[in-house]
């Protein structure tokens, strides 16, 4: 039997890259799983990418995490197709690529990223304690996914790296309002995963970026659902606030070793 026989989850972001795994890994594990991307054409596209790996049953809906209105919607089919939910994934996220340095980065861009990593990521647990966790009586367990760029920077990605060092912060402050209430509110900070983005990599590149970490690799996008899926699970019931970092031990490093003197 799976570890999710019988729950209803939703996986924000859950048509590509990682968001895919985690949709894949919860499905496995016997959940009954909504997920959605930013518009109708990327999750159509995310759905038939789950059909083809022979993941059944997901839900699918467009959603704009930023905007309340599209918010309400998708939990509108959560409560027309399940009727609850007791796991959400936070795992949506703007990466804020392309904008160049701080000096060149424009308002509209800066806000754009806090909009859907932070005040999207509220928006979406907000709702699901209001819709569905405070009705039920075993409540509910929601992830976040942040980063290890919360805690050390990389270059020419501020508003992103800001993002995510306040997805730590609310964890903590969900965790301490949401405990006594009997919700948790738990977070995985990846390092390196590998995703579409990589089979674009000068390959000289993407060594040096192995050689960054401990364990010389990246994560997988399974490395990371099988985190998420233990904090969403009652294997982690007595953890909330937490900020689980898998990194392939990069962050335990004061420089990585081929640039260490
Ligand atoms: N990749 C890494 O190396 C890495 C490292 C550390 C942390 N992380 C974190 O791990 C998570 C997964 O990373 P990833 O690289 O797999 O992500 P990704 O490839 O950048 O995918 C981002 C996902 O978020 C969705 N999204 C973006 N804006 C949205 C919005 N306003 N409303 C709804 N959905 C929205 C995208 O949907 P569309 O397809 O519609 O755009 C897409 O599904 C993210 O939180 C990321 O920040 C990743």
């Amino acid at each position: 039997m799976g570890m999710f026989e019988g729950k209803v989850a939703l996986v924000t972001g859950g048509n590509r890259n990682t968001g895919l795994d985690i949709v894949e890994k919860f499905v496995r594990e016997g959940a009954k799983v909504f997920m959605c991307g930013s518009s109708e054409a990327s999750t159509a596209k995310g759905a038939a990418i789950l059909k083809e790996r022979g993941v059944e049953g997901v839900v699918a809906q467009a959603c704009d995490i930023s905007d309340a209105k599209q918010v309400e919607a998708l939990f509108d089919t959560v409560e027309r197709v399940a009727g609850r939910l007791d796991i959400l994934v936070n795992n949506a996220a703007n990466q804020g690529l392309g904008h160049g340095g701080p000096l060149e980065a424009t308002a509209a861009q800066f806000r754009e990223v806090f909009a859907t990593n932070v005040f999207g990521g509220f928006q979406v647990t907000q709702t699901a304690c209001n819709r569905f966790f405070m009705k039920q009586e075993t409540r509910g367990a929601v992830v976040f996914l942040s980063s290890n760029t919360a805690q050390r920077a990389i270059r020419c990605r501020t508003a992103y790296c800001a993002s995510k060092g306040a997805i730590n912060s609310m964890v903590r402050a969900l965790a301490l309002d949401l405990g006594p209430l009997g919700i948790r509110v738990n977070c995985c900070a990846p390092g390196y995963i590998y995703t579409e983005r990589w089979e674009t990599l000068d390959p000289a590149k993407a060594k040096r970026r192995r050689m960054n970490c401990p364990l010389r690799r990246e994560a997988k996008g399974a490395d990371i659902a099988n985190v998420v899926a233990f904090l969403a699970s009652d294997a982690s019931g007595n953890m909330t606030g937490e900020i689980v970092t898998c990194d392939a031990g990069c962050s335990c490093q004061h420089m990585p070793e081929d640039v260490d003197v």
